[in-house]
């Protein structure tokens, strides 16, 4: 199985992913970071060790990293992931503990106990991540590769042009794009092609165990503001196709090309741009995802909800 370190900020679609990487085997999941973004890192922690209890899986460590940006402002989604950052459901207290460790150390810890170079799947701000490799250098050798959910090849969603985690640090984004260790990044491009449509909804509600029921109802929340506010008639699912990409390449195509992050434009700030057409003298220095096989990604969903709600 292929190690990988989770950091995120769940978040409806974080939730998802989450228990996607723990129920692969083809994932082994060694630890949970969470950052600041859907909502306050203390939120988003209680959120992770949420989705790891309902999953009962409570020897994963979870810990809370940055709680704002390297430089920006705090800028929190609850406009989608509403109060708690995983409106809809009522959850219980969770079992599993919070680890004392701020999200950076645990990072770092988990890489240095790990006899092979670990995956950093990251699905929030890459706040954590910069902040890693700004303390730790030496640590770039220990990522084989870091996969995010983040940027567009075409437009935004938190602004015209800006996807939510990386307008939400820029600066963190670009530090960790310029860092060298390889990047794979699942753009609104590929998560718009991943909407949780009614027929979706039904197959999760067909499962009938009390996991499936919290999975309807935090995807029926996650809907309701997709609505509200972009007048999407299903919300798109943007975070797990991260991990089911690591599960199985064939998820997902993408594209060896140059990719920048915005830092100055006034309106631009947080956008992405892919050099698609090559038309940029830009070395290719990340890997752009295009195409989603929705069908597998969704075998692949709602497999880990059926497997993980089993008595
Ligand atoms: C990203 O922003 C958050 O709202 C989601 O969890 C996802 O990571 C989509 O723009
Ligand atoms: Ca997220």
């Amino acid at each position: 199985p292929t190690p990988v370190i989770l950091d995120c900020d769940p978040g409806h679609d974080d939730a998802m992913a989450i228990l996607l990487a723990v129920a692969h085997p083809a994932i082994e999941l060694r630890a949970v970071t969470t950052v600041a973004g859907n909502q306050t890192v203390e939120k988003t922690a209680l959120n992770a060790r949420r989705m790891l209890s309902l999953a009962g899986v409570t020897g994963v460590p979870v810990a809370a990293g940055c709680d704002r940006p390297l430089t920006a402002p705090l800028e929190i989604g609850d406009y989608v992931h509403g109060e708690s950052g995983l409106d809809g459901p009522a959850f219980g207290e969770p079992d599993v503990p919070l680890d004392p460790r701020h999200g950076v150390d645990l990072i770092h810890d988990t890489l240095a106990a790990a006899d092979e170079p670990v995956t950093v799947v990251a699905i929030g701000p890459l706040t954590n991540i910069a902040t890693l490799l700004r303390r730790h250098p030496g640590d770039r050798e220990r990522i084989r590769e870091i996969v995010i959910m983040g940027g567009s090849t075409e437009r935004g969603n938190h602004t015209p042009y800006a996807e939510f985690n990386i307008y939400a640090d820029p600066e963190a984004a670009a530090e960790v794009l310029g860092s060298g260790v390889p990047t794979t990044w699942v753009g609104l491009n590929v998560s718009h092609q991943a909407l949780v449509t009614a027929d979706v909804l039904a197959r999760i509600e067909a499962l009938g165990t009390p996991l499936a029921r919290v999975c309807v109802e935090l995807l029926t929340f996650f809907g309701s503001t997709y609505h509200e506010t972009w007048g999407f008639p299903a919300p798109p699912l943007h975070d797990p196709i991260t991990v089911a990409y690591l599960i199985d390449p064939s998820v997902m195509t993408y594209e060896r090309v140059g990719l920048r992050i915005e830092l100055d434009g006034p309106h631009t700030r947080g956008a992405t741009i892919a050099d698609l057409h090559h038309r940029m003298d830009w070395e290719p220095n990340a890997n752009v995802g295009i195409k989603l096989d929705r069908e597998r990604f969704w075998d692949l969903m709602i497999g880990a909800i059926e497997q993980l709600g089993r008595p």
